[in-house]
């Protein structure tokens, strides 16, 4: 089969240059991109911030944030050499007028001598109050040619009209084919796994509904907290900063309709219509289907930790640093099958996984003595460890009476495919460069996102209550294990 097709010399932007995200994610990524050899001859890294700075010391910055996250096996002389060539540094007030010709005349320079424009990427890494200003300044200093492609980092707006208005400010300058929303969820190995296991495999898809699945679990938890990122994190929480962009893509993922093409529109109209089919989460529903806490002083991984308002400094902060809830799709495949998601920080380990629990079976033959009988469940492990693992009973060993035993049939990939697992930008900036928006967020569907997750984020603010507190290092508050208590059902624990 043929592979994807040549990359031409490209120029990739990135505003916010010297930030936290372009110095622990994007650079990284381009760099072990070099290594595999996919960034093609004369391609450059252009970082842009306010502060003023000379090419070298930019080049400095990156070598030691480089240094600290590729493991110093990858980290070779030569490519290194090579990648700090491409690299280029031009300071720009993005809100103001100071900068943008010598971006131009940065840019002039490496198009000269080629042949045919040059793909330009602008990765804006940036807060998105600056993404319609920094589109309007592209546009006026002649860069947003029709070659050029621009990369919106979440959040995308914090509410649906502040999105709308984020999304007509870029359009105005860029084509929506040639908006990247990324969403680095959707880059993760496992994550595109995901897809595989469910349209490459015949097996599932027969299984795959209201007939067979008693409900469905997504858990993304983090032990880290929210040092360093306390402003943004503050005015987000964890509905806005997981849920409405990376917890709905898994749910998208799982319960779509099978695309008729892996193309862009393909995936993304599926994606679309399990969004706009959600169950409104409203008024009363808010109380029973919903939870939102907040982490008090506690040990994660034996390390005692501070709680969230003292992390932060505002000890009066009413933002929600763990959410569960009760989602349900209103169509035919899901009816009556919910979908508790949960994702919290300051968690006892960092774990995402997706558990798709199967019904009981419908009629026990076994006598009571042979033990009891557990629902299949099949749990896709997205970190760490990504993996496969299907729950199964099977008979123990032994002559005697039969007893049953519960045991798994287990693909963990880091075994089968021995091989380093790329980032997820890693192939989400590819596929920018290449013009690929499959695995981006296309403006409807954010948009969709945004109306479900608001009239939840409506139900808090109306309920005027407070998170409620949890110790950092547990599951989140107690109240998110009655969510699904109430329903007969535990929220899923990986005893081996
Ligand atoms: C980001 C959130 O989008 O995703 C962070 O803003 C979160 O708060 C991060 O920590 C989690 O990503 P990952 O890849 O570490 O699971």
């Amino acid at each position: 089969m043929a592979g994807p097709a040549a990359l031409g010399a490209f120029d990739f932007i990135v505003f916010g240059g010297s930030g936290d995200l372009s110095l622990r994610k994007i650079m990284p990524a381009l760099f072990h991109r070099d290594l595999d050899g996919e960034l093609p001859q004369g391609a450059r890294i252009v970082g842009t911030a306010r502060r003023p700075m000379d090419r070298a010391v930019f080049a400095a910055l990156v070598e030691e944030h480089l240094r600290r996250h590729v493991s110093s096996q990858h980290f070779e002389a030569a490519t290194w050499q090579r990648f700090r060539d491409r690299l280029d540094y031009v300071a720009i007030d993005s809100a103001g007028d100071k900068g943008w010709d010598g971006l131009a005349t940065a840019l002039k320079a490496t198009s000269s001598g080629s042949d045919g424009p040059r793909a330009s990427v602008f990765y804006l890494a940036t807060s998105p109050d600056l993404f319609g200003e920094i589109c309007r300044k592209l546009k006026v200093a002649g860069l947003a040619r029709p070659e050029a492609r621009v990369v919106l980092e979440k959040p995308i707006g914090h509410d649906l009209a502040s999105s709308r208005a984020v999304n007509a400010e870029v359009g105005a300058v860029f084509a929506e084919d040639h908006i990247f929303r990324i969403d680095h969820y959707l880059g993760k190995e496992s994550v595109q796994n995901l897809m595989a296991l469910r349209f490459a495999n015949a097996l599932f898809e027969t299984i795959w509904n209201r007939g067979e699945i008693d409900h469905v679990q997504i858990t993304v938890s983090e032990t880290i907290g929210v040092a360093g990122r306390g402003a943004y994190y503050d005015g987000a929480g964890a509905l806005r900063d997981m849920v409405q962009n990376h917890l709905l893509q898994l749910l998208c993922l799982v319960a779509m309709e099978p695309p008729t093409s892996m193309d862009s529109d393909g995936v993304r109209d599926e994606k679309v219509k399990v969004l706009t089919a959600l169950k409104p989460i409203a008024g009363p529903d808010i109380a029973t289907k919903t939870v939102r806490g907040q982490y008090r002083a506690g040990a994660v991984e034996g390390q005692a930790v501070a709680g969230y308002g003292e992390e932060i400094g505002r000890p009066d902060s009413a933002t929600e640093s763990f959410v569960a809830i009760k989602a349900e799709i209103a169509n035919w495949r899901w009816a009556g099958v919910p979908f508790y998601l949960r994702t919290g920080k300051r968690m006892p380990e960092r774990r995402s996984e997706i558990v798709v629990q199967f019904r009981a079976v419908p009629h026990l033959i076994f006598p009571g003595a042979a033990g009891h009988v557990s629902a299949n469940r099949l749990v896709i492990r997205l970190q760490p460890d990504e993996g496969i693992k299907l729950h199964l009973m099977s008979k123990a060993p032994g002559a005697g009476a039969i007893r049953l035993t519960p045991s798994h049939l287990n693909l963990s990939f880091a075994e089968t495919f021995k091989t380093r697992v790329p980032d997820a930008y890693e192939r989400l900036l590819m596929d920018v460069a290449r013009g690929q928006p499959t695995l981006f967020m296309r403006r409807d569907e954010v948009e969709a996102a945004w109306r479900w997750t608001e009239s939840i984020m409506e139900g808090w603010q109306a309920g005027d209550e407070r998170p409620k507190p949890y110790m950092a290092g547990s599951w989140g508050p107690s109240a998110a294990i009655a969510l699904v208590q109430r329903d007969g059902r535990s929220w899923h624990e990986d005893m081996d």
